[in-house]
């Protein structure tokens, strides 16, 4: 298919998941907004209709708490395609119903690209006038409810939270999570997708088990934090969160106070610090950190070169992460999001070894803001050929260019007309 079809095909993609003002990952797998999907989904959007692309951003608030969470999951609508839906979060008194937990932060920094993209940049600062304070409480939200003792780095309680759902690094700090109450449970997943290319029944019920102990404490935020047994500072959450608090500074000198400004400047300079200490010697980049036990994470997952996202590395780390990750694309497409040398390596499964169109487009940006320009073009050579043979897959076997996952999907359709078709 040619470039120009290609592009054709993923405008008809993001209208065919269109459910009216947000967009849904793919039909049936995924039938609700997920929060960092619809970030991306904004940016496809923007190329061929700017005002439909500020709906997805306007409609993902709608699900904020009045605590400053934006949910994971916004139930615009029912479905009995998905599970665990509403009745298992028990969040019904918010309308729209959600899930209890967020996603990577990515969408302060979606907001100020659309804005700096917009034919009409006056146009448009009144919708972004009405959207800074909530992503302001958002940010805040992350840093009260998961940063509570300021050490720079905020924790997620929940492997969804860190979007790369079945990640290796997760695997040790799931061991002290117990059995789930609740065992007659159906998934609805590998009724959509083959179940080799999705996380494991042990993990799964692991997942359930964290959501019903959410439940019991009634999502009350710092029970959760000092109670729950998975907390991790998961690296690539972070490294998010510091690049959109990055982008909300900008935007803030505009559309906040200068007390903002401060706030804002204060928080870059703690993050910063805090990420930098992440980094591992001899491993060629950073990981995450298990709070509970208190231990670096010593797994490799494409997570750990985030920071780059960020700007955090210095340069000679920026050097030795891009050879790096050179090596873990030697006879394959990048990026892995574990090299195939690993132990835990699956070239199908979810985020144990496939390629993500999304990941790539952060890690592109990163690397020719760390001055890896050339590997920075790499990746998105790699992610446009992956589309070409393969189409908008939710993800990619890294050895054989397969499309894997759901097909037609929202955010590689996007990533695809942002960026890696241009
Ligand atoms: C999966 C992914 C997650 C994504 C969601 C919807 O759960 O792990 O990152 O947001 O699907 O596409």
């Amino acid at each position: 298919m040619s470039v120009a079809d290609l592009k054709t095909e993923a405008v008809s993609i993001l209208r065919t998941n269109d459910r009216g003002g947000y967009t849904v990952p793919t039909a049936r797998l995924y039938p609700y907004q997920w929060n960092w999907d619809s970030g991306f989904t904004a940016l496809g959007w923007a190329t061929f209709d700017e005002a439909r692309a500020w709906r997805e951003i306007e409609r993902l608030f709608e699900g904020q708490w009045t605590d400053g969470l934006v949910p994971h999951i916004i139930f615009h609508q029912e479905s009995s395609d998905y599970f665990p839906g509403p009745d298992v979060w028990q969040t019904s008194k918010h309308d729209p119903a959600t899930s209890g937990i967020s996603q990577p932060p990515v969408v302060a920094t979606m907001v100020r690209k659309l804005l700096e993209a917009s034919p009409d940049p006056d146009g448009v600062a009144e919708r972004v006038r009405a959207l800074y304070p909530k992503m302001l409480a958002y940010h805040r939200w992350w840093w009260q409810a998961r940063d509570p003792e300021d050490t720079g780095l905020v924790v997620i309680l929940h492997p969804w939270e860190s979007g790369m759902d079945n990640s290796p690094a997760w695997d040790g700090a799931l061991t002290r999570v117990p059995p789930p109450r609740r065992t007659d449970y159906v998934r609805r997943d590998t009724s959509h997708v083959d179940a080799a290319e999705r996380p494991r029944a042990a993990d799964y019920d692991r997942y359930i088990s964290l959501v019903e102990g959410f439940v019991e404490r009634g999502y009350e935020a710092g029970r959760l934090y000092r109670e729950t047994p998975f907390r991790v500072a998961d690296i690539s959450i972070n490294a998010i969160l510091l690049r959109a608090t990055e982008d909300l500074a900008i935007l803030a000198e505009r559309f906040g106070t200068g007390a903002e400004r401060a706030e804002l400047a204060g928080r870059i300079a703690l993050m910063r610090q805090a990420i930098a200490d992440c980094w591992s010697p001899g491993r060629h980049l950073f990981q995450s950190v298990d709070r509970v036990s208190g231990e670096r994470i010593d797994h490799v997952t494409s997570a750990g070169f985030l920071p780059l996202y960020a700007g955090v590395p210095t340069e000679a780390q920026a050097a030795e992460m891009a050879a790096e990750m050179a090596r873990w694309g030697e006879g394959g497409f990048l990026v892995p999001t574990v090299p195939h040398w690993e132990a835990s390596f699956d070239s199908k499964r979810y985020w144990r070894g496939p390629v993500w169109a999304v990941v790539n487009f952060m890690l592109a940006d990163g690397l020719a803001r760390c001055g890896q320009p050339a590997l920075s073009a790499r990746i998105r050579a790699d992610t446009r050929v992956l589309i070409e043979r393969a189409g908008f897959a939710e993800y990619f076997d890294p050895r054989d260019g397969s499309g894997r996952g759901g097909g037609t999907f929202s955010w590689t359709a996007a990533v695809g007309l942002a960026w890696a078709l241009e």
